[in-house]
């Protein structure tokens, strides 16, 4: 496993560093207040009062030369941090040989594909076909339609608190007003389902568990007359939800859905995109349930500092779609590819994967155990490096925590020098999903500041 020492060479030391009276400083403030007038600020970080100038590994400088660490490596993007010598040093290397080659075959994307194969969940290892995009949502658009092309059904079932993207239809697949309120109507034939969110699930329990009742009624769905039976092409899940809230179901939910769908002919589409590429202790999130899916979506993580994204299937449902029928131009453009193989080799050498179990459960272990003296919080959970805390008005009542509130959080760990993006249902939960290349010593350093800030919010 790579050493505290190697890892430390990948940022910059000293962070954070906050000189400027108070965050944002005047450069930033500035780029700040005219970018309204020349960048649409529907993008999620339009209200977000940081300007990203200079990054090196779990570190950014903004340009009044404050100094961060990074514990969302945006958005959970940069799975080796950002600039990583190596990933440098390859898109130097192969932007002098081949960049653009569009859907014609380029070695680079020939040697990803195999690359893939060979790190692809048990079922799919080496069983499996790559088919490439540049986002999140558009993985999600292919896999949906290659689910009811190989099924020739219609119908997708999706889970409430999902984010699956906001294109046509991944953000069919999407909840959340906010990213649907007045951009309808939507792809049809989309069915949502409870997600288990044990914290704050809506209905009785019974002696039951929320993933057994969640589980059980994903069955139902899939057979009852009233809604699809026989018409489910597939069914998508988030195997920890991500924007939903930072919630990681116990494995027999998705072993439920697993058998549900095999019983009644839907696929299993996983999807990775945010939870994928190492981050949760292991290469595939799925892998913690145990069960085999029979697609997956990734993204972000995998190309790190260059987009790449794609659908993995089952090599015999691959080989159901017309060849030619779903052309992209930009589809794994021969530095995308290997800067991606790059990343994989750095995560795998590194012994990034297991880092990310040890450490996140370090992490959550700690937070646990003082959330008891911080009735800010309402629960801490998570997997490996992808961990919710959940902010709440009030304990008992669990009311989650008001705008001002989380608002005062953000603020308090910007001007503190530590970068966190909220999300969930109610915009109160705090995400830690660092590069996997953070050291010991940063993670602890930014927990101590959150810890700090949460005492006093
Ligand atoms: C689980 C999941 N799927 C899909 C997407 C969409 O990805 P993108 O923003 O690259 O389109 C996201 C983005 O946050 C995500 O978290």
């Amino acid at each position: 496993m790579i050493s505290e020492q190697e890892l430390s060479e990948l940022s910059f030391t000293g962070a954070p560093n906050i000189i400027t009276d108070g965050v944002p400083g005047p450069k930033a403030g500035e780029l700040l207040a005219e970018a309204p007038e020349y960048e649409s600020m529907t993008r999620g970080g339009g209200g977000f009062p940081l300007v990203f100038d200079v990054g090196k590994g779990v570190t950014v400088k903004d340009p009044d030369g404050n100094l961060y660490i990074d514990v969302s490596a945006g958005v959970g993007v940069s799975s080796v941090g950002r600039s990583h010598p190596r990933v440098v040093e390859i898109m130097e290397r192969q932007s002098k040989i081949l960049m653009h080659a569009s859907d014609i075959s380029n070695t680079k994307r020939g040697e990803l594909a195999k690359k893939i194969a060979s790190i692809a969940p048990p079922g799919l290892r080496n069983s499996c076909i790559s088919y490439f995009t540049q986002s999140g949502s558009g993985a999600l658009e292919c896999a949906i339609k290659f689910a009811r092309r190989v099924t020739g059904r219609n119908q997708i079932l999706a889970f409430h608190g999902a984010y699956h993207g906001v294109w046509a239809a991944s953000n069919a697949l999407t909840t959340g007003q906010q990213y649907r309120k007045g951009y309808g109507p939507f792809m049809g034939g989309v069915i949502h389902a409870p997600y288990p969110y044990a914290y704050r699930f809506p209905l009785p329990l019974g002696d039951k568990s929320c993933e057994e009742v969640c589980g059980d009624y994903v069955d139902y769905l899939l057979n009852t007359p009233y809604t699809a039976a026989d018409d489910v092409a597939a069914v998508v899940v988030e195997p920890v939800q991500g924007e939903g809230g930072y919630v990681p179901p116990a494995p027999e939910f998705f072993q439920k859905v697993k058998a549900a769908c095999e019983q009644h002919g839907a696929l299993f589409v996983a999807d990775e995109v945010q939870a994928g590429t190492g981050r949760t202790g292991r290469m595939w999130s799925i892998e913690h349930a145990g069960v085999e899916p029979d697609m997956i979506t990734f993204g972000k993580g995998m190309g790190g500092d260059l987009p790449m994204a794609g659908v993995i299937m089952r090599k015999d449902l691959a080989q159901q779609l017309d060849d030619m029928s779903q052309p992209q131009t930009f589809a794994a453009n021969a530095v995308s590819s290997a800067v991606t193989m790059t990343n994989i080799d750095i995560i795998q050498e590194g012994g990034l994967v297991e880092r990310a179990a040890q450490l996140g459960k370090e992490v959550l272990d700690r937070l646990q155990a003082e959330s008891g003296n911080l009735p800010i919080i309402g629960e801490v959970r998570g997997r490996g490096l992808m961990i919710g805390i959940e902010l709440v008005n009030d304990r008992e009542t669990r009311e989650p925590a008001d705008g001002d509130t989380m608002m005062k959080v953000v603020m308090g760990l910007l001007s503190n020098g530590i970068i966190m993006v909220p999300c969930g249902r109610n915009g109160n939960v705090l995400r830690l999903m660092p590069s996997l290349t953070i050291t010991r010593d940063y993670m602890n350093k930014a927990v101590d500041i959150l810890l700090d800030v949460l005492r006093n919010a």
